[in-house]
């Protein structure tokens, strides 16, 4: 599935004479089974963009295509439902996404709505099998969405998504107030989920996540597209990081660091603590 946006601007003002817009002139094209990370300061356009990606919402100027659908305003979409099953899309705020009564009804409403269950399917052993995915038991089956915890309103959210089975799955600030763990789980599920030839676009703010699972990061800035390229191009360029108002990962700030005193660590490009160590102990030995 390749998605493309083509100068694509986003105002919510809907009076005639638009001065403010949330997305301007962005130009993106997304191939088939990337991890693509979306990065930038609160209020820079990016969940915006994501719902631009499935007709959520509608683009003010340019256009979205996606395969052979073409999103522009005032133009009927034909076949949306098709396309947003193609495109799921987990909000950043999951509580505006479960409205059933239960977990199970809440899991099953995407299946249903696209016509994917039919009288053979157990569906309680559907809905289990996408929340034992996310890392729920079957006891959650039962439980109302409203009683449960930020972290499981969003894992049950996500389990709700991966339930019809889209192509590409958007999560925005998957992660957000999740404790350390589960946090890593999630971001571990995504990974397989990509390793089985999904397309991820996550949307976050933390940006040891960036570099060590995303293979390319877009960053926005007031609405305009300000970045495209590898994570750790990003990462590495100080000046760069700098001029785009970005935080540098922790393991970057100590990577700088540890190459001032062993230049040959500058060698070898580091991702995680795990590769540190690695490389680290590779430069003392030599
Ligand atoms: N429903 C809305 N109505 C009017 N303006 C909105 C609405 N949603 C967002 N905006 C505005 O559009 C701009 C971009 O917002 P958006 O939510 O896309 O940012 P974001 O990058 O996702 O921020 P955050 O990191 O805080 O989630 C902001 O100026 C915001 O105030
Ligand atoms: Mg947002």
């Amino acid at each position: 599935m390749n998605i493309e946006t083509k100068n694509l601007s986003y105002s919510y003002d809907t009076s005639k004479k638009k001065t403010n817009f949330a997305l301007k002139d962005v130009n993106v094209k997304i191939d088939n089974q990337e991890f693509l990370a979306i990065i930038g300061p609160t209020g820079s356009g990016k969940s915006t963009f994501i719902q631009n990606l499935n007709a959520l919402l509608l683009p003010t100027i340019g256009e979205v295509v996606v395969d052979e659908y073409i999103i522009k305003n005032k133009i009927k979409i034909k076949n949306i439902k098709q396309l947003r099953k193609k495109i799921g899309i987990v909000f950043q705020f999951p509580e505006y996404q479960l409205f059933e009564e239960t977990v199970e009804k809440d899991i099953l409403f995407g299946p249903k709505n696209f016509n994917l269950v039919n009288k053979n399917n157990d569906l309680k052993e559907m809905a289990t099998k996408v929340l034992d995915i996310v890392g729920l038991n079957a006891s959650y089956l039962n439980k109302a969405p409203f009683e449960l915890s930020g972290g499981e309103k969003r894992k049950v959210a996500i389990a709700g998504i991966l339930a019809f089975e889209p192509d590409v799955l958007i999560v925005d600030e998957p992660t957000a107030g999740l404790d350390p763990i589960a946090a890593n789980n999630m971001m571990n599920l995504f990974y397989k989920l990509h390793n089985l030839g999904k397309t991820i676009i996550l949307v976050t703010h933390q940006m040891e996540h960036v570099l060590e699972y995303a293979n390319r990061v877009i960053v926005f800035n007031d609405g305009t597209l300000s970045y495209d390229g590898k994570p750790w191009d990003l990462f590495s360029n100080l000046e760069l990081v700098k001029k785009l108002n970005i935080d540098v990962p922790n393991i970057i700030k100590l990577y700088n660091l540890t190459c001032k005193k062993y230049p040959k660590l500058a060698n070898y490009k580091v991702t995680n603590i795990t590769e540190f160590i690695k490389y680290y102990k590779e430069v003392m030995a030599l």
